[in-house]
């Protein structure tokens, strides 16, 4: 039998969980920070909203291995909270950036949603200007009215979909809410247990519904089944046919095994949400966008070793060879081709400098004074025929 989803099993904070939270609390302050300057830039309300659509309780049974992170504003009953702490306590940090923000938090079951309200209800310092609002009932079917009825995409939301398991992955409504232009979500993609199940009876209605179609396994064919990455990979590109545009992946592992558990999802529709989560996930976990301390591919240091990987200034010269560019452009082109090099916007504006140094770029600068570079200012590759703006 399995478990219930209140059994306190269930509910033992583990080092992949305080990897997941890391990804979750750091990526929501720069979210603030460039949603809230899109509010101002685009003159709508200066609203932001958080939907936690598998909130749980907001307090695990026990830890093993790991300690939750800290929370820098709320006092909270739990001894270890869960992300609805942890994303009403990174909004507090940035409340001042914002008017109103709205929190939503969505529990299926009963006891969980019970001792959800009742934590949040005990905790304090949660800055004034939040409002919360709960809802007990399934995220695929309350989701997208909870949305309509705070307002639909009146302002930027933030969708954390983490599941225990796969079954309520439901690919229409992931899709519905992420072909909306100003949403954005990070879902725990629960590889393993796909994995596992791939060739079970009994779990292919649920492998349709999270894929979004009966065909999934002939798509897959081509992959290996025991390699966790084509299964992952297929379901981004999934994802993409019907929105969002972009999507990024984290890798999660066991911490003691080279294991993979789960993938974090992330997708947006727009260029800047992606280069922000990159930059994010960048600094997460081990290294290599992955949280993997058993695995050495996946240790930051060893992969910063010389020699490895492929050098961003030969990519330059090779991609941009003949135009003439303006930086901002050269990093979104360079982060969505370059997907998991490990190389962000800091990395290309070195390489950049080092190859004016050796005269193999000029630079007109236009959005920097004197020997900065920054967005508008145009690279020239001496090659340059054409213009990329
Ligand atoms: C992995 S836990 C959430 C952990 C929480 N996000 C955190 O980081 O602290 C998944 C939660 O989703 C709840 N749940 C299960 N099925 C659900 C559904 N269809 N809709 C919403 N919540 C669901 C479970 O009861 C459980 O509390």
């Amino acid at each position: 039998m399995p478990l219930s989803d209140h059994n306190d099993k269930k509910w033992v904070y583990r080092p992949h969980t305080k990897a997941k939270h890391e990804v979750l609390g750091k990526y929501l302050m720069p979210w603030t920070n460039k949603l809230t300057s899109y509010n101002l830039q685009a003159e709508q309300e200066n609203k932001v909203r958080v939907v936690d659509c598998f909130a749980g309780r907001g307090s695990y049974a026990d830890s093993e291995g790991a300690d939750p992170l800290d929370l820098e504003h709320l006092q909270t009953p739990a001894e270890y909270p869960g992300s609805p702490q942890l994303i009403l306590d990174r909004l507090t940090d940035r409340k001042n950036q914002f008017d109103t923000a709205e929190c939503v938090f969505i529990e299926a079951d009963k006891t969980n949603y019970n001792i959800l309200k009742e934590t949040l209800e005990n905790t304090t310092g949660i800055a004034e200007n939040i409002s919360r609002s709960y809802f007990n009932g399934k995220f695929q079917n309350a989701v997208l009215d909870i949305v309509e009825s705070t307002q639909g995409d009146d302002c930027p939301t933030f969708f954390f979909i983490d599941p225990f398991g796969f079954r309520s992955l439901d690919y229409n409504v992931v899709t519905e809410i992420g072909s909306t232009p100003q949403f954005e979500f990070l879902i725990t993609f629960m590889s393993r247990d796909m994995n596992r199940f791939l060739q079970s009876d009994d779990h292919q209605e649920a492998l349709n519904t999270v894929f979004g179609t009966n065909n999934w396994a002939s798509a897959i064919e081509a992959y290996d089944p025991k390699n966790w990455i084509p299964l992952v990979e297929y379901y981004t590109d999934r994802l993409e046919e019907n929105g969002p545009q972009k999507t990024f992946e984290y890798m999660i592992s066991e911490p003691e095994t080279t294991q993979t558990i789960y993938y974090l999802v992330f997708g947006t529709n727009h260029p800047n949400g992606l280069k922000t989560m990159r930059e994010v996930m960048n600094h997460c976990g081990t290294g290599e966008f992955a949280y993997a301390p058993k695995q050495p591919e996946y240790d930051r240091e060893q992969a910063r070793l010389p020699g490895t990987g492929e050098p961003t200034e030969q990519f330059l010269l090779d991609r941009f060879g003949e135009y003439i560019i303006t930086f901002k452009k050269l990093v979104e082109i360079s982060s969505n081709e370059r997907k998991y090099s490990d190389d962000t916007e800091s990395a290309y504006r070195e390489a950049i400098r080092e190859l004016e140094r050796r005269g193999e770029v000029d630079i007109q600068r236009i959005s920097s004074k004197e020997t900065g570079i920054q967005g508008e200012d145009l690279i020239d590759f001496h090659e340059s025929k054409e213009f990329i703006g």
